[in-house]
């Protein structure tokens, strides 16, 4: 019986995956047989990850770069297909959080976290996107949030790229489809990494946070991997377009 979701031998880029969300995305595809490219701005964490992923046997190279350097994501597309020929998944995870209340909020913070957020997502999809439409076949997962749906205080420009993310997602998939390529998005709830570190932290939201969500907890990173699987493998090749939250319930109430 066929695999539907094996993953194996396809060669993965995942961006931000030096640590957090996108590296939990990461070993989920090299623990499958997949070939990972790693990517982050700090290139000696990034080579100590690389390091940890060779010892356990994994196929896998790194590419530092940043999301908004067009040029040297560029370099690292080519060296990826000089290394492995192609690239057949790619999960766009790259993200920050600048919090303010908007009022307050500067501008060129404002200028950061949509380059990062939104046009890295653009940026990187637009370089890569020619060899999927070359080889006939591609997934493209970019990584949303609940904030998609949903506003909080002091995010407003986080929850604006978030939103903008679910619809260049369905943008994509109008433009994409055509091609053999399915573009869809993951939004996750609450998971403890660096980026949400001031907020567990915080015991108020914590307890906050805990009551407002059906499942009454944080989400463990490794209960994204399922979304993961499904979404780069053939499980998902007539899904187009869709964000699956992964969020313990949380954008099923109020
Ligand atoms: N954690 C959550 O609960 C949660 C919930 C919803 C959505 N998300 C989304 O999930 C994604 C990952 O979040 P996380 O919590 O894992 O964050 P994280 O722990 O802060 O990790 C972010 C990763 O992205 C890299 N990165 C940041 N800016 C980059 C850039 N400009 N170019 C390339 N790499 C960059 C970082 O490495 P360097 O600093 O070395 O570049 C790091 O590897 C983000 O898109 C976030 O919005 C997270």
């Amino acid at each position: 019986m066929k695999d539907i979701f094996s993953v194996k031998d396809k060669v993965a880029l995942i961006t931000g995956s030096s640590s957090g969300l996108g590296l939990t995305f990461a070993t989920a595809l090299a623990e499958r047989g997949a070939r990972v490219v790693l990517n982050g701005r700090d290139g000696a964490k990034l080579q100590e990850v690389l390091a940890g992923f060779n010892d356990k046997g994994y196929e896998c190279m790194a590419c530092a770069f940043d999301v908004t350097d067009k040029m040297k994501i560029q370099k690292s597309v080519d060296q990826i297909v000089e290394k492995w020929g192609r690239i057949d998944i790619l999960v766009n995870n790259a993200g920050i959080n600048l919090r303010a209340p908007l009022h307050e909020y500067k501008d060129e913070d404002w200028d950061t976290i949509i380059s990062i957020n939104l046009t890295g997502t653009y940026n990187v999809s637009k370089a890569v996107v020619p060899l999927m439409i070359e080889a006939g076949s591609g997934k493209i997962i970019n990584i949303g949030s609940v904030q998609s749906e949903l506003g909080r205080p002091s995010i407003a420009p986080y929850a604006a790229t978030k939103g903008a993310i679910k619809m260049l997602t369905k943008g994509m998939a109008v433009d994409w489809a055509k091609y053999n390529i399915q573009i869809n998005g993951i939004g996750p709830g609450y998971f403890k990494t660096e980026l949400t570190k001031p907020l567990y932290e915080n015991a108020e939201f914590d307890a906050w946070l805990c009551g407002r969500t059906p499942s009454n907890r944080w989400g463990d990173p490794e209960e994204l991997a399922g979304a993961l699987i499904y979404l780069s493998s053939a499980a998902s090749d007539y899904v187009n377009g869709h964000m699956l939250y992964v969020d313990g319930g949380l954008l099923a109430s109020v």
